[in-house]
């Protein structure tokens, strides 16, 4: 893990500047089917959590190159996807190309949303990228001005009580795991994490380098309230026995803790 301090990457032309340089090796993989915690577990789960989709009009925030985008326009919704990567949103639009769902995409920031008129969404969904951007207080105030009112976004993140800068999953002798270490929850640096998906072959690609912010409960959970929103429901995704029987990964996630949390919030 590499810590950045003070100002370091703290502006969205540096997280998206990062972002590019993940980019083609994330489409690449992402479009294998390589990521599959989204694929087998987080997908699954977070669309069952969603509310009906067709009809609405769907602002989704951090799309990167659109793999979820799609699947909302698929549920007959109408999208919209905003990403701060510029590499990222190429790749979304040469995939409308290729098979239309009448999406449109933008390149923007989630916390800058003001390329866009005031209460034009129904909804706002976005997964796996809220904990990627530096201001989430910002990017709420942003998704509130967008909604409609009565509208209401839907997120998932990593789990910031689980997911800090020293986490380590804990093993006994007989290397099976037992629990797992939480740690530097407080910490206020900036770090960048690198790693890659696990059933991505070995010699298909590096890290991912992905900043990560300081995110914590109270940040999600205070930064909507501070946005005027009102939250609906939470929820830490579990696997289900069938999950966690077709995975070990997703055994232990069973058994220990929540990796992801889902947020439901309402504009008043
Ligand atoms: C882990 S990826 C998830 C992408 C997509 N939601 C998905 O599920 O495949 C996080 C994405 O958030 C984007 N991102 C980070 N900060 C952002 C910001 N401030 N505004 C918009 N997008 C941002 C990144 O460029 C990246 O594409």
């Amino acid at each position: 893990m590499e810590r950045l301090s003070g100002d370091a990457m703290r502006s969205d032309a540096e997280v998206a500047q990062a972002w590019d340089a993940n980019a083609d090796q994330w489409i690449r993989h992402v479009r294998a089917g390589w990521d599959r915690y989204r694929e087998e577990f987080n997908n699954p789960m977070f669309f069952a959590f969603l509310p009906e989709l067709a009809g609405k009009t769907v602002i989704d925030l951090g799309c990167g190159e659109g793999r979820n985008t799609r699947e909302f326009a698929r549920r007959r919704a109408r999208l919209t996807g905003v990403d701060v990567s510029r590499k990222m949103i190429a790749a979304a639009l040469s995939a409308e190309a290729q098979e239309p769902l009448g999406i449109s995409y933008r390149e923007a920031s989630f916390s800058d949303l003001s390329a866009f008129p005031v209460g034009g969404f129904d909804l706002a969904v976005s997964t796996m990228a809220l904990m990627d951007g530096p201001d989430f207080e910002g990017a709420a105030r942003a998704t509130h001005r967008v909604l409609r009112p009565g509208g209401s976004l839907y997120f998932s993140v990593l789990h910031p009580c689980f997911v800090t800068p020293a986490q380590k999953w804990l093993q006994n002798e007989a290397g099976e795991e037992i629990g797992f270490r939480v740690g530097e929850y407080f910490s206020d640096d900036v770090h960048i994490d690198r790693w890659r998906f696990s059933a991505a072959p070995q010699e298909n690609g590096d890290l991912f380098a992905m900043p990560r912010f300081p995110h914590r409960l109270e940040t999600y959970i205070n930064g909507l309230i501070a946005a005027d929103f009102r939250i609906l429901k939470i929820q830490e995704p579990r696997p289900t026995e069938a999950m966690a029987a077709a995975h070990p990964s997703f055994a232990r996630l069973r058994r220990h803790l929540p990796l992801f949390i889902y947020f439901a919030a309402a504009k008043a």
